[in-house]
């Protein structure tokens, strides 16, 4: 008597129906290492937005957060757009809704409205320019300098665009509980536990507006400091000198890191920073929703439309 067949692992049973469904599967910088590793794509939210926007497939699985796949749902209108949990929100994202910015748009008539990805489309809909962390400095500049802007909705990336830019920006008093905790306290703290490791920052943390004084003023020494977006510090890992890194952001970065700059160092700077929505996504659920075709996350033509101004203004400044 033969054995009966070993039943199909959950990531074999993923990749049948990633065939038979035609399907990519797109995964942030944030997600469990598991679900990084079985993606097509892994990268941040400009990365992620490009990549949903070229591919052919007809499915996306969008392993990220709900207002990520709203965007990938606005570029893709013709695609079947999947979020594995629904309720993968985002803190940051929740700070502003339509009509506070409708309310805010009209105590500065004529001012230009830029607004951060991490944002309803119902608020991108309602902007001039939707912008990234990788991309938001050169937004703002392209910006003419007699125009005034209103900036929305994380104040410590605000803080910082004033900051590179020198423009004087209104700020919305938004933040990222999971950023906002790495602050200068914290920082410090792993700085002189690691004194000879870069600091790689992301511009949503608490700590970015002090660390960038505390450097103009000489008052970090020679520590190595770099503000970018998630993107940007697996691209500086690989390529920087250094060999030890202190990483300002959510922890699940940490597994692209070493991945692709293997032999190197990084330490969190907080190791409570963890995006409780961005490990909602599970290998289980994937594959659910692969099965179910289900969860799907849609946005109305007339508010897609509207946001898709936004974006594409955004990618004609900084494709
Ligand atoms: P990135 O665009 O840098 O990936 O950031 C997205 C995000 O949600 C950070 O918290
Ligand atoms: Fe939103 Fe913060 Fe999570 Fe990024 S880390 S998805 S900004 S809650």
């Amino acid at each position: 008597m033969t054995a009966a067949p070993a039943p199909p692992t959950l990531l074999e049973r993923i990749d049948r129906l990633r065939r038979e469904r035609h399907a990519v599967i797109l995964a942030h910088n944030y997600q469990l290492p598991a679900v990084q590793d079985m993606a097509d794509f892994v990268g941040d939210s400009l990365g992620l937005s490009r990549a949903a926007a070229a591919t052919d497939a007809a499915v996306i699985v969008f392993c990220g957060v709900h207002f990520m796949a709203e965007t990938a749902a606005i570029l893709c209108p013709d695609k079947v757009v999947l979020l594995p949990d629904l309720d993968a929100g985002c803190s940051l994202a929740d700070t502003i809704t339509a009509d506070q910015l409708r309310a805010w748009k009209a105590e500065h008539p004529g001012a230009v409205v830029v607004s951060y990805v991490n944002t309803t489309a119902a608020v991108k809909a309602e902007s001039d320019y939707c912008c990234t962390s990788s991309n938001a400095e050169a937004v703002i500049r392209s910006i003419p300098e007699d125009r005034e802007i209103l900036f929305l909705p994380d104040m410590f990336l605000g803080a910082h665009l004033q900051r590179v830019t020198g423009r004087r920006l209104n700020i919305w008093m938004g933040e990222c509980h999971v950023h906002a905790g790495i602050d200068p306290e914290h920082l410090e703290a792993m700085r002189r536990e690691h004194p000879d490791a870069e600091l790689l920052i992301h511009p949503e943390c608490g700590c970015t507006t002090s660390t960038l004084y505390r450097m103009s003023q000489g008052d970090l020494g020679g520590t190595s400091t770099v503000v970018c977006s998630t993107e940007g510090m697996v691209r500086r890992a690989v390529e920087s000198p250094a060999t030890s890194f202190i990483v300002a952001t959510e922890v699940g970065i940490l597994h692209r890191m070493e991945k692709f700059a293997p032999g190197k160092r990084f330490v969190p700077a907080s190791r409570e920073a963890v995006c409780r929505f961005m490990k909602m996504i599970t290998p289980e659920k994937i594959a659910a929703c692969l099965e179910r075709m289900q969860p799907r996350v849609t946005v109305d033509p007339e508010t897609a439309a509207q946001a898709r101004a936004a974006i594409d203004r955004m990618l004609a400044v900084a494709a």
